[in-house]
């Protein structure tokens, strides 16, 4: 790969030589003590994977085959079938842990709520039957646009129960997201609220619903749910006050006995195009993924308390909020709002509060966190962790050493965990108990998981040296396709190596197999931990009247990791000016969401491009990161480039 100021980084991670064996007292209370899970799975990979279903799902029909692999389409657990509610509710409730706390829940404005695996499973039930009362139907998908709140696990898990998927919008995205997605997946319902909490104010949920709505013709069912308690306008006959419709039902709700394979959600993410994939996940192998990476990487307990810091609107929500934690019968922290509300302790507080043992959230919080310093932390007592885990994008040593020094006390082990929504759980990471650490390196495969790291031909790199991640054979919780569009499945994962899942990350491989992530390797940026691609945020710039062509790069940030620079040529007739690019900022936000917003747009007269009149987005990234810029002979106009330097200059030195 062509050498860039990320591979400069990792060539000083590489040198980065701190190293951190687990502790003997850790190692002795670990569920994972050695590494005969790795040999065991290495020697007959297909019946470790059939032992660990055997151990983690309940199965109200035993499989008949373990897998079956017609390249690029897996099937697990072939002939089974389960419910994944079942698995996250009954079976706790069951086996009497009813009384077991599911969920503690922190509102924003300080409200709480404790609901046990009983009461979870009693609104689940509801819920579905409400959902059924509907007219919503196995087979059908659903659309769920919420905040933080329990309601939002709930809607999930209702859908699980009655066999319909669902597809969860992040309750930052905006309406014409909304829409494009619900329309996407031709949802027939869709679950929001009246407003969302955000830092103290309210964001306008079922508003954006009803304007969405303007765009879909699929959904005819809305369902609110009551958060601020704020007039929100409702549809007579389409809108639904969720707590009229469930108090009218039954408490209990038979689950539908779902075939393995059957559809538990679709997930959009974005890729190198401006239309989302909506990722698929099924059924049991996706529970066993999920199941399996959070018992084994998080290293449970009964007594764990975990809170993954994320957004159930993304994967890592769904997966570590919602069906790891539930289906492992844990207690978690479910939190509403942002890390500084009502101030900079929140999070501290909440830890000291509901005595969390685990912490799992994303490296652009934890230098956040440093930027607001210590005195943050060290108002409150955090002896309750036991461990520490990021995910989401590389993690820088200094801020992992940090995470571990400020909130970890320098005591417990700090897990880099490396997966993407089309894994469905977590690949690539330490077992706390038996993996060295090393600050910035996600360490290496879990059991069961098999990566490499390779160059264009596919031929693996030598220990030491950089190249392409690769997934060298099926995983029960891998996706199962686009939907609606399996060419592109094939396309975007399985074109460049044919017989490998190409992931489109960068890294490095050590002198002993750690796996350093540099980020990606196509047109899809990082911000916040978040993937958003260049072409999407370019169509909405485009999309904009007064905007005739646009190009966007990622940048270099210190605070998201990566921030959106985009260069902007206007159609004749308009004037550049700082109202223009807060107007065009809005746009992107309109059509995308808050976080898809550039950061810096530079208004240029033309844009880089080479003589045959494609934009030389390589380029942009160096003008935009400042960077030497190498051979510009294939340009067609060389003279853009220094004007766009300067002005590119001038764009980065203004305080956003
Ligand atoms: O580039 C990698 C980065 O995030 C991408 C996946 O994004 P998404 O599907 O939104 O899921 C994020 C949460 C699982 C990956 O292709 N990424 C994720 N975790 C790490 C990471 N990069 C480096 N280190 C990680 N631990």
């Amino acid at each position: 790969m062509a050498q860039t100021a990320s591979d400069s980084t990792i060539d000083a991670l590489l040198k980065e030589g701190r190293t951190f064996p687990p502790s003997p007292e850790f190692t002795a209370q670990a569920n994972v003590r050695d590494d005969s899970l790795w040999r065991e799975a290495d020697a007959d990979p297909e019946a470790f994977w059939a032992r660990q279903a055997e151990k983690y799902l309940s199965f109200s029909r035993p499989w008949d085959t373990i897998l079956e692999w017609n390249l690029p389409f897996a099937r697990w657990f072939v002939g089974g079938t389960l419910n994944a509610s079942y698995q996250c509710l009954d079976r706790h409730v069951d086996a009497g842990h009813g009384d077991k706390v599911a969920y503690l829940w922190e509102g924003e404005p300080g409200d709480t709520r404790s609901i046990t695996y009983a009461e979870l499973l009693e609104q689940v039930c509801r819920f579905a039957n409400a959902l059924r009362g509907l007219g919503v139907k196995r087979g059908d998908r659903v659309g769920i646009y919420m905040g933080m709140v329990p309601e939002l696990p709930v809607a999930m898990l209702a859908c699980a129960r009655i066999g319909a998927a669902h597809s969860v919008v992040f309750g930052g995205f905006s309406a014409d997201a909304v829409a494009d997605r619900m329309n996407d997946s031709g949802s027939v319902c869709l679950i929001t609220q009246d407003e969302a909490w955000r830092r103290g104010t309210t964001v306008p949920l079922k508003r954006n619903v009803d304007e969405a709505l303007t765009k879909t013709e699929t959904i005819t069912q809305v369902v609110v749910v009551r958060r601020t308690g704020n007039d929100v306008p409702m549809t007579e006959g389409r809108d639904h006050w969720y707590h009229d419709l469930v108090s009218a039902q039954e408490p209990t709700c038979e689950p539908e006995a779902m075939d393995s394979e059957d559809l538990l959600f679709t997930l959009y993410t974005s890729g190198t195009t401006a239309k989302p994939k909506g990722i698929k996940h099924t059924t049991a192998g996706y529970l066993l993924q999920t199941m399996y990476t959070h018992d084994l990487v998080f290293d449970i307990h009964p007594d764990t308390v975990f809170w993954c810091a994320a957004d159930i609107g993304w994967v890592t929500g769904h997966s570590y909020i919602v069906y790891g934690p539930l289906g492992n019968g844990v207690t978690s922290v479910m939190y509403e709002g942002t890390p500084d509300f009502p101030d900079k302790d929140r999070w501290w507080a909440t830890i000291e509060k509901y005595g969390v043992t685990v912490l799992y959230c994303a490296p652009t919080a934890i230098r956040t966190f440093m930027k607001w310093g210590r005195e943050y932390p060290d108002k409150h007592d955090l002896s309750s962790l036991r461990m520490l885990g990021t995910v989401g994008e590389p993690i820088n040593p200094e801020a992992w050493i940090w995470y571990r020094e400020m909130i970890g006390g320098g005591r417990i082990p700090v897990v880099d965990t490396w997966w993407q929504t089309e894994t469905g759980g977590i690949m690539i990471a330490p077992l706390p108990g038996v993996t060295t650490l090393k600050p910035g390196s996600a360490t290496r495969p879990l059991p069961g998981i098999g990566a490499s790291v390779v160059d264009e031909q596919g031929n693996d790199v030598p220990l030491g040296g950089g190249g392409y991640v690769v997934l060298t054979r099926p995983w029960p919780g891998m996706l199962r396709g686009i939907w609606g569009d399996d060419e592109r499945y094939k396309e975007t994962y399985w074109k460049k190596y044919g017989d490998r899942y190409f992931a489109g990350d960068g890294a490095r491989i050590d002198d002993e197999g750690y796996f350093w992530f540099m980020g990606r390797v196509d047109d899809v940026m990082n911000v916040s931990g978040h993937r958003i691609s260049t072409t999407e945020v370019e169509s909405a710039l485009v999309d904009h009247p007064k905007v005739a062509e646009a190009a966007v790069t990622a940048k270099a940030d210190p605070q998201t990791g990566q921030a959106v620079a985009a260069f902007v040529t206007l159609r004749s007739g308009y004037e550049e000016s700082t109202e223009l690019a807060v107007e065009l900022r809005e746009h992107v936000g309109k059509l995308i969401g808050a976080i898809a917003k550039p950061k810096w747009i530079t208004f240029t007269p033309e844009l880089p491009k080479t003589r045959s009149g494609k934009i030389m987005r390589r380029l942009l990234r160096d003008i935009s990161e400042n960077r030497n810029l190498g051979d510009t002979t294939t340009l067609a106009d060389a003279n853009v480039v220094k004007e766009l330097q300067t002005r590119a200059a001038a764009e980065a030195d203004k305080e956003q």
